[in-house]
């Protein structure tokens, strides 16, 4: 079982209405607290992690940390890192980070996720693969019993290369739990979604259970096509989540 420290912010005496975004950056700023001058740290993407990454460049800029490398998950944090000040490199320069900060779509009571509905789950994984420590920050809706349960997507990473034949494999593979596969598009024009890597996205819906995750990862990465999932198994070793009573931390 997580060990659980909580915070309260708030109490049901005196609650005070926080919006999503405020939740989030609540998270981001409670994770920011791990971080140590010294330290290489991975950097997230999306719109909670981008709080944390905002703070990062604020507390370099006030003096208060020293001597940060960031290794950022996707091309939009790397900008978003250069213009906040964050001095950055990559994994093969530093292939054993000392901390990752980063969102989730989903997460499970086991500390398993799911990311990438911003589409970077390929470097994400990379990154927070390589981390001593990783740190999952969320607001309280990202809590599920089940990953795939929340009635969101699940998203994989394939290679354009006739990609329609690849979504019915997986459509088909996990036909009994009522999957129904789409490659994302963008919303304005209606063309697929591309990755910083070039690759596209289907994304996976389940009207059930999937079942045991570990067999899920396992029979999706060994489809062709395939770059990788959207499921990170036992990877997180941290989560921070804000809620409207407080933010709460919990170490796996
Ligand atoms: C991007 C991700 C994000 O971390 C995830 O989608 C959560 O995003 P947000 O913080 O905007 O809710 O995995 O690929």
């Amino acid at each position: 079982k997580p060990k659980v420290d909580s915070c309260q912010m708030a109490s049901p005496q005196s609650p005070v209405i926080l919006t999503q975004d405020e939740l989030k950056k609540i998270a981001a700023y409670k994770a920011v607290e791990f971080v140590e001058s010294g330290m290489v740290l991975g950097l997230g993407t999306g719109s909670t992690a981008c709080h944390a990454v905002a703070r990062i460049g604020e507390l370099l800029q006030q003096g208060k940390l020293k001597n940060i490398v960031g290794i950022p998950t996707s091309k939009k944090t790397h900008e978003q890192a250069v213009s906040v000040g964050i001095p950055l490199s990559d994994l093969d320069n530093y292939p054993v980070l000392d901390l990752a900060i980063d969102g989730a779509d989903e997460v499970d009571p086991y500390l398993n996720l799911v990311k990438g509905r911003g589409g970077s789950l390929l470097r994400e994984k990379m990154v927070e693969g390589a981390c001593k420590k990783f740190v999952v920050i969320v607001d309280e809706t990202k809590l599920v019993k089940h990953l795939g349960g929340s009635g969101l997507a699940m998203p994989v990473e394939i290679v354009p290369f006739c990609w329609k034949f690849t979504l019915e494999r997986l459509r088909m593979m996990f036909v009994d739990a009522g999957c129904v596969a789409k490659l994302r598009r963008f919303s304005e024009n209606g063309e697929p979604f591309v990755t910083d890597n070039g690759n596209y996205i289907i994304d996976l819906y389940f009207e059930k259970d999937i079942g045991d995750l570990k067999v899920a990862s396992d029979e999706i990465l060994r489809l062709a096509g395939v770059v990788e999932h959207g499921m990170f198994l036992d990877m997180a070793t941290t989560l921070i989540v804000a809620g409207e009573l407080g933010v709460t931390v919990k170490n796996k």
